[in-house]
C-alpha cells in the first residue's frame, strides 16, 4: 500500500469538516445518502456486533414536528442553569424561528440496540464515517446531540419506526452547505508519551 504522509486525503478530509448549520433548500440524493450510510456501517464494532439501526427523515414537517418538541424539553433542562452556554442556548431555543436541525433537508438518526452495552460506542464511531464520508462528498453534517429527547415522545417514536429495543444515539442532520464555516479553535493536544 502506498501511504502518503504529506497529501493524505483522509487527514485532510478529517481535518476540513466542520458541523455545518446553515443549508442549501436543496435535496441530497438517495444515493448519496445510502453512499454516506454505507461508509457508516463499516465502522468498527465491539465483538462486530453492529448494533446500529438508521432512520433518514427528510419529511420537513416532520423535521419541524421534531424540533417543535425538543425546544421546551431542552429548555426544561437548561432552566436554573446560569453558565454562558446554557443561557446563549436558552435565548435561541425561546427564539420561534430557531430549528434546532438548522432547517437541513435530512436527518439521519443513528439508533442502537439497548441490550447492548457498547451501543453507544459503537453507534458514535457508526456517526463518526458518516459525517466524515458525507465531508468528502460535499455533503454538510451536524451531530445534533438535542435531538436525541425526541425518543422521550411515544408518538415520535412510532412515527419515525424506532422499535422499542433501540434508543437515538446520533441525531445527524445533512445536507448542501450554504458556505463553509470556520474552523473552531482546536486545542493543542495534551499527550504524555511513556517511552
Ligand atoms: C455529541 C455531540 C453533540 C452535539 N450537539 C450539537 C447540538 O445539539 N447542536 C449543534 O448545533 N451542534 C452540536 N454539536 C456540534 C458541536 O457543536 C461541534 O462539533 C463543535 O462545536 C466543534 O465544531 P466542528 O464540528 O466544526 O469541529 C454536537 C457535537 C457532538 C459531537
Amino acid at each position: 500500500m502506498n501511504v502518503d504522509y504529506n497529501e493524505n486525503s483522509v487527514i485532510t478530509n478529517k481535518k476540513t469538516r466542520r458541523s455545518v448549520r446553515d443549508y442549501l433548500n436543496k435535496p441530497v440524493p438517495e444515493e448519496i445518502i445510502n453512499k454516506i450510510i454505507d461508509a457508516g456501517r463499516y465502522a468498527p464494532s465491539g465483538f462486530n456486533l453492529q448494533p446500529w439501526r438508521f432512520v433518514v427523515v427528510e419529511n420537513p414537517a416532520i423535521l419541524e414536528r421534531l424540533s417543535d418538541y425538543a425546544k421546551p424539553v431542552l429548555m426544561k433542562n437548561l432552566s436554573g442553569r446560569t453558565d454562558a452556554f446554557a443561557i446563549s442556548h436558552l435565548e435561541r431555543l425561546e427564539d420561534r424561528n430557531y430549528n434546532i436541525f438548522y432547517n437541513a433537508p435530512v436527518l439521519i438518526l443513528v439508533i442502537g440496540r439497548k441490550s447492548n452495552p457498547r451501543s453507544d460506542y459503537d453507534c458514535t464511531l457508526c456517526a463518526g464515517n458518516i459525517i466524515h464520508a458525507a465531508h468528502s462528498l460535499g455533503i454538510g453534517s451536524c451531530w445534533v446531540g438535542g435531538g436525541t429527547v425526541i425518543q422521550q415522545s411515544e408518538e415520535l417514536t412510532a412515527l419515525l419506526q424506532i422499535p422499542v429495543n433501540y434508543k437515538i444515539v446520533a441525531p445527524i442532520i445533512l445536507g448542501y452547505p450554504r458556505s463553509a464555516p470556520p474552523t473552531p479553535k482546536k486545542r493543542e493536544p495534551v499527550i504524555s508519551w511513556v517511552r
